[in-house]
């Protein structure tokens, strides 16, 4: 199964780029900004890492993110991860950046982009990877605060290709953004949005029909609503399903119950991805590896999943046939 998993072309739709941040380049990055963290070292950093709950990891993504400051750092970043996922055999990457995790300390917005976008172009030449980038407002923050941000971000348009929403999920619904995702969608963006990690099946709802999502990040509550698993079954919604995170951050409670194969059985259309894989433990193909061995999917299954995180990316037929 191993060498099975491992020799699938894959792409990833969901993985937030901070959330690739491995303690050791973490160390390295503060190091050599002369900030010191809160842990002794790589390994009390890493037993930090026992989450109960979505707030329990994002606390200890922004205190890692914090250590960023340069163009290099976010090259570095980037470039490490990259280098990582390909050796999973990953061909594709829509990846996440939360630009107001930067700016709010200061760090310039073209800084951020423009290293995530030179480990973009070298990750091509280097690994035959190619890759977008998605913005993502922080939802915790209020409606101006993105507003602000896509002002920020709209000289640099051309550098990525949709718009998505993360952070705190409850008593953040989508609705609270309405404003910035209609004009991100007038703007030409994709829109996606994280909904139904913890947050409720309305928050799946609001995701589609008020910020107009093309794609939900998670979406593991619309279970709960048979109407809503009809709905995104006939628009053929695309799910980044992200099953080491889920499990570590107590959405299930053992990966032999995660709902990924329950979802394929209900005719949704399930994409396999890492989130934070520094964090959770793995990268897309370990994500591949841990569903196969704790849920009955068919070969045909894993390849079904593996080709649909290439026909949901958002790029052409041309694109597609190249990473493919
Ligand atoms: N959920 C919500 N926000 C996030 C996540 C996540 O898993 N990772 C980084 N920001
Ligand atoms: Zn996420």
């Amino acid at each position: 199964m191993h060498g099975f998993v491992d020799a699938l072309p894959k792409a990833e739709l969901h993985i937030h780029i901070e959330g690739s941040f491995e303690p050791e380049l973490m160390f390295g990055i503060a190091r050599r900004n002369e900030i010191s963290l809160p842990y002794a070292d790589v390994d009390a950093l890493r037993r930090a890492y026992a989450f109960t709950r979505l707030q329990d990891f994002l606390d200890l993504y922004y205190q890692g993110m914090s250590v960023l400051h340069t163009e290099q750092d976010f090259y570095d970043l980037a470039i490490a991860y990259f280098e990582k996922a390909a050796s999973q055999n990953l061909r594709y990457a829509e990846v996440f950046f939360d630009p107001q995790g930067h700016t709010s300390r200061g760090v310039a917005f073209s800084t951020v982009i423009g290293g995530l976008t030179r480990a973009i172009a070298d990750a091509e030449l280097r690994f035959d990877l190619r890759a977008k980038l998605i913005l993502c407002f922080l939802r915790h923050l209020d409606e101006a605060d993105a507003e602000r941000t896509l002002d920020e971000a709209l000289p640099y348009r051309e550098k990525f290709v949709g718009i998505g929403l993360d952070s705190s999920e409850i008593g953040f619904p989508p609705s609270k953004f309405r404003n910035v995702f209609r004009r991100a969608r007038d703007e030409g963006f994709k829109i996606v949005c994280h909904a139904g990690e913890e947050g409720p099946p309305e928050y799946v709802w609001e995701a589609l029909d008020i910020l107009g999502a093309d794609r939900i990040d998670h979406g593991n509550s619309a279970l709960q609503d048979m109407d809503l698993v009809r709905r995104l079954a006939a628009d053929k919604m695309p799910l980044t399903v992200c099953p080491l995170s889920n499990y570590r951050l107590c959405g299930v409670p053992e990966l032999k119950v995660h709902p990924a194969k329950r979802m394929l059985d209900l005719g949704l259309f399930v994409t396999i991805n890492s989130d934070d894989p520094a964090y959770f433990g793995g990268y897309v193909g370990d994500n591949f590896k841990a569903i196969a061995e704790h849920l009955p999917l068919s070969a045909d299954e894993l390849r079904m999943m593996a080709r649909n995180g290439f026909l949901a990316g958002f790029m052409d037929d041309d694109d597609r046939a190249r990473c493919l």
